[in-house]
């Protein structure tokens, strides 16, 4: 079978015919109420669901490396060792033991030294991802002190709560629903002065899907009910799949009622709610009563949010009918709520809701024959998470640091927030992310040479690694400190001498460095000096020589500032354009790219032109065309919001010109070009199969920053592989985003009249119903793939001008995946892994957004395709008969259903 199509061609006007009639299909349906039927299919299609496997459950204080399983939860506790380097195990005090007493109690962290001491969580799926996080603290009298300590628990840099005791054997349990902006959740205890705080056990859920979303904050939980329990247990795992505790609850003046009916549909709402707990329910003794209950929150400027869980568990006859609306504080929050028979339906605060006292009414409607009931409910407390953790990068660099020279014992949590480390300063940016500024290491008894990880820490002024025992030469990467003003290097071992750029910088008088009391003397004047020393002479003699430098030196200074004028004009403007995030001028602009010299591309907004900034970096400049009539206020905002957005796989923005018309934006320049250019090029060479996997996962991981790692999330609009670009390592970053407008949390779907993007890369659910998610982008994303595996343009011209996805589909059907492979790579990959990366590709583009993946489980299975690919690729080749890796299994039911993978 060659690879030439020739079923019927489905051209692109059919193509976007499908699109237009699919305006029926989709749904307007977005209300309180998520009955979420239609939820089950792109839920359900994950494996893996009911698993906490992947979950951290810590028994803080037991012995190193030692776990368990708990006899009643079945949950398996491992030891805090890998997470934690501070603190010390103790037993809490016999008395308090018991037989019912939960094991993960009896023993307990606890913390004397240090004010802050951390937990230090990775969960495998990494941020962007919702996470449940519970500790627990039993005191138990551990410290035989018998005072009852207070202490504070941070989730990051940002408060969570306060705990406090009642009496030695008062459990207190904290939770809290999260989501990350880092892929490092840290929960830290802080000393506040009122004892010493400690732990009994710390554990992480993780959230498959978009429940408990909400605009902003944190969700720490107040109460959650099984409501007319009849058994007056706790429920959670296994019974509950994300491991919530369900507790028993009953409503004054009501009366229990149950089923008996096996229940499995109950738990297939999107919250995944436990069948024992929704199969009991109350309802008001009085057939025209009420159900009325209520809280005291005690503090009238709290937020809350209300999850309210309603299942129909009688068989209703034809005359009956159950419909009922809820008032909040005398309000009516919820109306006309008819349950369904055995299916879960879910009423949600739309938005927060604040007061002293939560009261609660639930009332049958008019037309309603039976009286009200209630299943379950949750209510939480919103928790503002505002203070923003340290730059990721600055924090990797410092962590980077603590471990290659085993420092930094008290090094805990943020770097900057709430305190700084030892030794270090930050910037102070508001609620923005702060940056280091300043980094004190002398005498900290540093080895071995001077580490990269200090040049990636590009806002340090202050650099002091004096007294120590480092060697060999002062590398060449610290003069990537741009913004470097004084440099401490005596009294170590280095050798050889000052990379030139440092030393310009010292002897211009930008950067203060001390070098004295090394092996060399590394500064070219001191060596002579030193050579002199070698030959041992008088003291007078070495005086002279220094004396004399140092005259020359304040001579050349004083000449230099003679000059004054038009050099330190020019030096002002060259810091301007080196430094990052900066506006130019349009005369900048005009300079920079020598007059509009270099033409390299034309994108969605605008002519891209090659240049230099004066230090030399090549840039490339985007002229923006189409924006005129946007307000120059606007796009400044804009392009400012931008600069703050930095990941490995986005193209940096250096700065940006906006005067009047000439709006333009300047970019890091990246040296391979764009993905389409390198995909189409005869004369490149050819992209294997890792290599194309790999720029899929860096391009994957730039658009899933974008819409998880981002608040507010970009919406790219115009994912493409124009806008996907390569550095000479063909790692791969994605260009042009957040040029269409930030669209705000709440509102899940957007309306908007005019439609942005690429023909052939559209979402056409998008483009027929004027609907944009970021699920428009996992479509066009999974375009990108589909060229990647099979080295087509989007719009196969080549082909009747059919739409890669069209030409794909039917090859499929007959399940021969070869037909689908670029011919250049001449078979050279693992079947497992392009099978893999063709169903996430055909995931990502079905009609409806509802139904694509997001880009978090994309950029997972990625990894997994790639990992695959590593992993198999020397047995692979050998026994091409080899079965599919036992994790392997498509994740993506109807495909693999319909044609599992079929080694060849
Ligand atoms: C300890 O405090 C808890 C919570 O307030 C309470 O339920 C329990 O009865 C108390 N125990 C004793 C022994 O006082
Ligand atoms: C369900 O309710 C009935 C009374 O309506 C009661 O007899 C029965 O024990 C309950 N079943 C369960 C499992 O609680
Ligand atoms: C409930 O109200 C209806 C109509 O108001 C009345 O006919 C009925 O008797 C009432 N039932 C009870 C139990 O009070
Ligand atoms: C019952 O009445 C409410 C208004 O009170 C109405 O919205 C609802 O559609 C009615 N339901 C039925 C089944 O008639
Ligand atoms: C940190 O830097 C700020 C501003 O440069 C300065 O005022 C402050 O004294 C510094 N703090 C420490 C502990 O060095
Ligand atoms: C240098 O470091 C050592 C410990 O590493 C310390 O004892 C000594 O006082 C330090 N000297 C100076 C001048 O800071
Ligand atoms: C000093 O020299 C460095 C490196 O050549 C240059 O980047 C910097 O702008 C100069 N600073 C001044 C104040 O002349």
């Amino acid at each position: 079978m060659g690879l030439e199509y020739r079923g019927r061609a489905a051209s692109v006007i059919q193509f976007l015919l499908a699109a237009v009639l699919g305006i029926w299909a989709c749904t307007e349906s977005f209300c309180v109420l998520a009955s979420d039927k239609n939820l089950v299919n792109h839920n359900g299609g994950r494996r893996k669901l009911h698993d906490i496997g992947s979950s951290i459950s810590i028994d803080c204080g037991i012995p190193e490396d030692f776990s368990y399983t708990d006899n009643k939860t079945h949950i398996i506790y491992t030891s805090d060792s890998k997470f934690i380097d501070t603190g010390i195990n103790k037993n809490i005090s016999p008395e308090f033991n018991s037989e019912d007493l939960q094991q993960v109690l009896e023993n307990v962290r606890s913390f004397p030294h240090g004010k802050r001491n951390c937990y230090t969580l990775k969960p495998p799926q990494g941020k962007g991802t919702i996470y449940l996080i519970r500790g627990y603290f039993m005191y138990g009298n551990y410290d035989e002190s018998g005072g009852l300590p207070e202490f504070d628990l941070y989730v990051g840099v940002n408060l969570w709560d306060s705990v406090k005791f009642d009496n030695a054997s008062h459990v207190v349990i904290k939770e809290i629903i999260h989501l990350p902006l880092l892929d490092t959740i840290h929960v830290c205890l802080l000393d506040t002065g009122f004892g010493t705080p400690f732990i009994s056990a710390l554990e992480l859920r993780h959230f498959h899907d978009s429940s408990y979303r909400i605009p902003s904050g944190s969700l720490v939980l107040y109460k959650r009910f099984d409501v007319g329990s009849t058994t007056n247990q706790i429920v959670r795992y296994k019974e509950d799949a994300f491991d919530r505790m369900w507790f028993p609850y009953n409503i004054p003046s009501s009366v229990s009622i149950n089923t008996s009916f096996p229940v499995g549909s109950l738990n297939e709402n999107e919250y995944k709610l436990p069948s024992s707990v929704m199969k009991t329910a109350m309802r008001p003794s009085d057939a025209n009563g009420s159900l009325d209950f209520e809280f005291d929150t005690g503090d009238p400027i709290l937020e809350f949010y209300i999850y309210m869980h309603f299942a129909e568990l009688e068989s209703l006859q034809r005359n009956q009918h159950r419909e009922f609306s809820i008032e909040l504080n005398g309000n009516t929050w919820a109306n006309s709520i008819v349950p369904d028979y055995l299916h879960s339906i879910t009423a949600i605060t739309n938005q927060s809701v604040r007061g002293t006292k939560l009261r609660f009414s639930i009332y049958k409607t008019s037309n309603s024959t039976l009286p009200p009931i209630l299943n379950a409910m949750e209510i939480y407390l919103v928790r503002d998470f505002l203070q923003a953790p340290t730059d990721q990068e600055d924090v990797n660099a410092m962590m980077e640091i603590k471990e290659s020279y085993r420092v930094g014992k008290s090094w805990q949590g943020d770097p900057c927030e709430p305190n700084y480390w030892d030794g270090l300063n930050c910037s102070d940016n508001g609620y923005d992310s702060p940056r280091i500024v300043s980094l004190n290491l002398a005498s900290s008894g540093l080895t071995g040479k001077i580490s990269l990880s200090f040049s990636k820490i590009r806002t340090l002024q202050y650099l002091d690694l004096s007294n120590n025992s480092l060697t060999e030469q002062v590398p060449e990467f610290l003069s990537r400190l741009s913004k470097l003003k004084t440099l401490n290097l005596s009294n170590n071992k280095l050798s050889g001498s000052i990379p030139s750029s440092l030393k310009e910088r010292f002897i211009n008088g930008s950067l203060l460095l001390s070098v004295d009391g090394n092996v060399d003397c590394l500064i070219d004047p001191c060596k002579k000096q030193k050579k002199k020393r070698n030959i041992v002479v008088p003291v007078v003699a070495t005086l002279v020589p220094s004396l004399i430098i140092f005259a020359a030196l304040i001579i050349f200074w004083l000449c230099k500032r003679k000059q004054a004028p038009v050099k330190v004009l020019e030096s002002i403007n060259g810091g301007l354009l080196k430094s990052n995030n900066q506006q130019f001028t349009y005369s900048d602009i005009v300079s920079i790219t020598k007059n509009f010299q270099s033409l390299i591309g034309k994108g969605g907004f605008g002519m891209v032109y090659h240049g230099y900034l004066n230090d030399g970096t090549q840039v490339a400049v985007k002229m923006l065309s189409t924006l005129s009539s946007q307000s120059s206020m606007q796009f400044q905002n804009e392009a400012q919001l931008l600069m703050r957005v930095h990941h490995r796989n986005l193209a940096s923005i250096i700065g940006y010109c906006n005067e009047g018309e000439n709006m333009g934006i300047i970019f890091e320049y990246m040296a391979y070009g764009n993905l389409e250019d390198y995909l189409s090029d005869e004369t490149k060479e050819v992209l294997n199969w890792k290599e194309r996997l790999q720029i899929a996962v860096d391009a994957a991981q730039g658009l899933e920053y974008l819409h998880h790692g981002c608040k507010p999330p970009i919406i790219h609009r115009d994912v493409k592989t124009a806008n996907i670009l390569l550095n000479a390592n063909l790692d791969a970053q994605i260009a042009d985003f957040g040029f269409s407008r930030f669209f705000p949390l709440e509102s899940v779907s957007h309306s908007s009249t005019t439609v942005v993007g690429t023909f052939g890369y559209l979402d056409p659910e998008y483009y027929s119903c004027h609907r944009l998610t970021e699920k428009s982008d996992v479509y066009s994303f999974g375009v990108v793939l589909l060229q990647l595996i099979t080295g087509h343009p989007a719009i196969m011209k080549s082909h009747n001008s059919t739409h890669i996805v069209e030409w794909v589909r039917p090859i499929l059907s007959r399940g021969d995946i070869r037909d689908i492979v670029d011919p250049r790579l001449q078979g050279n990959f693992n079947t497992n892994s392009v099978w893999k990366a063709v169903e996430i590709a055909m995931a990502c583009v079905p009609f409806k957004g509802t139904e694509r993946p997001t880009m978090n489980l994309v950029v997972m299975d990625l990894k997994q395709c790639l990992e695959m690919e590593n992993d198999c690729k020397q047995t692979w080749e050998m026994e091409s008969q080899t079965l599919l890796p036992a994790d392997s299994g498509s994740y993506y039911m109807d495909l693999e259903t319909e044609m599992g993978p079929q080694p060849r």
